[in-house]
């Protein structure tokens, strides 16, 4: 058996898990600081670093403790590596390394796209590639073909925004707390995605990429004319029209990367992930395409160390690890 301690601190989150043979959470502790970043709309680099390196060895500690384990009992130690704030992956990476030199475990570098991906092999733990994924969250959008495990073929990605950040962003400007995507999921059950009407991104092009800033920017443009004219904004409304317009984009593209591959199993991952409008159409598309529809629990749509540990332990397993020297890498693609 292969115990992997992983560490993820990409973000906004601080966490640290156990996986056993990359399929099996012992613990899992994340700690957010969406609070702390709340004030500002956003999260804030700086103060997102410093708060890393409070909570690091606490949140270890406990992921440790919750798996009834130590850290000598431990076969390999996984972080993330990139993307996301640099000041922030520092904290978690040099923490991985600094303890895999000195315990003298092996070290995996884990892209923190990959481990969104591997949120579902986690949550099923029978599921196996081929498959497309849609990875969709704060930072990132992208669809991917997994054709094995550690083997991608990136079929398309926003060509701007992400899917989450143009939920949050507009979200902002209708009054909602950050993050807003959780809100904006609640609000849309009992609002009209008619009402308000808002595009869809490239529907007739042939691409797989999406683009997420002319629907801000409507979306931001026609709050703004309404308020102008006296007229109240219907959050309610405006959320679900907003979300299906986004929701629509992320569909139709996972429509054509599955006619494009072939591909029988379709996985969500990612914050957006957990929302239950994408999960309804991608269900609806499935059964419409005979297509299996795979998405982890909402736990595992967000940030947290459980799926950088596991795709940290499938390379593992493969014998696949680290050099001590590997640096952070904000801009890091799959
Ligand atoms: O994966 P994640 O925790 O962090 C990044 O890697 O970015 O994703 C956070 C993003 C935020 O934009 C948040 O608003 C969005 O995921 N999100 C949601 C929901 N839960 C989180 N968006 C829509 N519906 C949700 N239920
Ligand atoms: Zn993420």
């Amino acid at each position: 058996m292969a115990l992997c301690l992983g560490i993820e601190s990409s973000c906004d989150e601080t966490a640290a898990a156990v996986v056993a043979d990359g399929r099996v959470i012992r613990s899992s502790v994340i700690a957010s600081q969406a609070d702390l970043h709340r004030v500002y709309g956003g999260v804030v680099p700086e103060v997102a670093s410093r708060r890393h390196i409070e909570l690091i060895l606490p949140v270890v500690d406990r992921a440790l403790s919750e798996a009834s384990t130590k850290i000598d009992e431990v076969d390999c130690i996984a972080a993330t590596y990139g993307p996301g704030l640099v000041g922030s992956l520092l904290v978690g990476l040099m923490f991985a390394k600094g303890l895999a030199f000195a315990k003298e475990i092996p070290f995996v570098g884990v892209n923190h796209i990959e481990g969104h991906v591997y949120a579902n092999f986690l949550e099923h733990p029978d599921l196996e590639p081929p498959a497309v994924c849609l990875t969709v969250s704060g930072g990132h959008t992208e669809i991917l073909e997994i054709k094995d495990f550690g083997e991608y073929v990136r079929l398309g990605m926003t060509r701007d925004d992400a899917a989450g950040e143009c939920l949050d962003k507009v979200g902002r400007v209708l009054g909602l707390e950050y993050p807003a995507g959780p809100q904006i999921d609640r609000l849309a059950v009992n609002g009209d995605p008619d009402r308000y009407p808002l595009p869809r991104s490239m529907m007739d092009e042939e691409t797989l990429d999406v683009s997420f800033s002319g629907l801000k920017t409507a979306a931001l443009n026609l709050i703004n004319s309404e308020r102008q004219r006296g007229r109240e904004v219907d959050v309610g409304d405006f959320s679900a029209s907003l979300l299906e317009a986004v929701v629509d984009t992320l569909v139709d593209r996972c429509r054509r990367a599955l006619l494009q591959t072939g591909a029988k199993r379709l996985m969500l991952s990612g914050g957006v992930a957990a929302n239950r409008r994408l999960r309804e159409k991608a269900t609806e598309l499935g059964e419409s395409m005979g297509v299996s529809v795979y998405y982890p629990s909402l736990k595992l749509c967000t940030d947290n160390a459980a799926m950088i540990a596991s795709a940290g332990a499938f390379r593992f397993m493969r014998g696949q690890t680290s050099s001590l020297a590997l640096n952070a890498s904000p801009g890091l693609r799959l």
